[in-house]
């Protein structure tokens, strides 16, 4: 019960119910063609992502880690006409992919990509007229989730949803002593989440053809 078949019965439900469109593939098309590594959101995931911000109401939404703006195109896709979206990138050549397939995607005017280390763009968005954010997507180097995580409490308001990708790493999250930085960076944003006491959280482990993975769902209490 491992990769193969996670992969089959992912091809069957999107086959069945997602309905990628044209305008997503053709993101996946020219994000593999400039390079860009597979590591989006896979179809039935960025499909969950637009449903929960619809859920909400979302009409403002912050993504930290863009790449070729995949998952950026399911969350925009949940935005009433005047809702906002801005999405963080460390890498030019990548928010030039990103932008060419927002724009074909038809949101050249509703997303603006900051390119940069999200560090130094977070600090950017204070005082910005698109806060607060109803709905924060962390999806970047994990090694400073933590550090984005803070930044995202500062941007939103009580009742936003922060959701942060790729907390279980194959299950090498609850290795204490693990060498591999990105889980450090998962574990001691774990740990800010349950010492804060202006958040509520829960984490769900996944698999599919993405691997066996997870998400952190964090809500802004206070
Ligand atoms: N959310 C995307 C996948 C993002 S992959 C999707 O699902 O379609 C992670 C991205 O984070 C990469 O594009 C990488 O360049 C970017 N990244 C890495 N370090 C970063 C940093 N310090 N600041 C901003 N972005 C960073
Ligand atoms: C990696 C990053 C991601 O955001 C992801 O969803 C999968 C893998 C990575 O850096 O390997
Ligand atoms: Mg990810």
């Amino acid at each position: 019960m491992t990769q193969d078949l996670w992969t089959a019965v992912d091809s069957y439900y999107t086959d069945l119910l997602v309905a990628q469109d044209s305008v997503l593939e053709a993101a996946l098309v020219d994000s593999e063609a400039a390079g860009l590594p597979a590591i989006n959101v896979a179809p039935n995931q960025g499909k969950l992502l637009m449903f929960i911000a619809q859920l909400m109401g979302a009409r403002s939404i912050l993504e930290v880690g863009t790449l070729g703006g995949y998952s950026t195109i399911w969350l925009a896709r949940s935005l009433p006409a005047d809702g906002k979206l801005v999405t963080l990138e460390l890498s030019a050549d990548n928010a030039a992919v990103a932008r060419r397939n927002l724009d074909r995607a038809g949101f050249n005017g509703q997303v603006e990509i900051k390119v940069g280390p999200a560090i130094e763009t977070l600090p950017m968005l204070a005082g910005d007229p698109r806060t607060p954010f109803d709905l924060v997507f962390i999806d970047a180097d994990k090694v400073n989730t933590a550090a984005y995580f803070e930044w995202a409490l500062k941007l939103t308001r009580p009742g936003s949803l922060i959701i942060v990708d790729n907390v279980v790493r194959k299950g090498a999250v609850i290795d204490g002593s693990s060498e591999d930085i990105s889980v450090q960076g998962i574990r001691k944003f774990n740990d800010a989440v349950a010492a804060n006491p202006r958040v509520t959280a829960t984490a769900v482990q996944t698999v599919g053809s993405k691997g066996y993975d997870g998400l952190a769902l964090v809500r802004v209490l206070a």
